[in-house]
């Protein structure tokens, strides 16, 4: 699908603002339509989400992003495009899939580059760990995806312990895709790309029921 432009009076916002919204989410009410829906956790400045908006047109995107000024700057990229398949959050993620999300719900959950938090006391602040991995398993489809990516070895290490000490999700032979009319997977790969730093890609699915 090729990229097309609103003119600015023809934008409307994709923005989701989860205090106006009943929990948990009625996901064919928000989109009109019972369309896979796939989640990015971390959006950025919402590379991914945009062209993967764009690329899947039948396929419904919901992005969180706990920064305001980051949420911002994905909705510039995504509210030029008639993109009627993408919702923004400006939030939490873990709090997102406790309150918000039903069960058996998502296709994909894509977290991309999340941040490592590096240093020993702060370890705690990250994302990947037993909660989320339990969240992860309620809300994916039976067949769903988790893909991950991140360039931090530590983090990586970590991530990795996290997946083999839970039972709900086997490893998958799918892994994180380039977004095509992208020259990299996110803003973060494209720059770690440059600067010629590794990043790590892995892929974990649920089981059928
Ligand atoms: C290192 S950046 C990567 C951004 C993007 N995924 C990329 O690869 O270009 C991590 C992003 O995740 C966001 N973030 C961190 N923790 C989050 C959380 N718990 N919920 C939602 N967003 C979070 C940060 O604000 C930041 O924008």
């Amino acid at each position: 699908m090729s990229d097309v432009f609103l003119p600015k009076d023809q934008r409307v916002s994709r923005e989701l603002v989860l205090e106006q919204q009943q929990a948990p989410l009625n996901l064919k009410d928000l989109f009109g339509n019972e369309n896979p829906v796939e989640l990015e956790i971390g959006i950025g400045k919402g590379l991914f989400i945009t062209r993967s908006g764009v690329n899947h047109p039948d396929t419904n995107w919901i992005g969180i992003e706990i920064r305001r000024k980051y949420l911002n700057m994905a909705r510039e990229r995504v509210e030029k495009r008639p993109l009627g398949n993408v919702r923004l959050i400006c939030g939490e993620a873990l709090g997102f899939l406790e309150e918000y999300l039903p069960d058996n719900s998502l296709s994909v959950i894509h977290v991309y580059y999340p941040d490592p938090w590096p240093k020993k006391r702060h370890h705690k602040r990250r994302l990947f760990g037993e909660a989320f991995m339990a969240q992860v398993h309620r809300v994916l489809k039976p067949g769903g995806h988790l893909l991950i990516a991140t360039d931090h070895l530590g983090y990586w290490e970590h991530i990795q312990e996290v997946l083999q000490a839970q039972t709900y999700l086997d490893p998958a032979e799918r892994l994180p895709e380039d977004p095509d009319g992208a020259t990299g997977l996110t803003n973060f790969a494209i720059k770690y790309q440059a600067e010629g730093r590794q990043s790590y890609r892995t892929g974990y699915r649920k089981p059928e029921a």
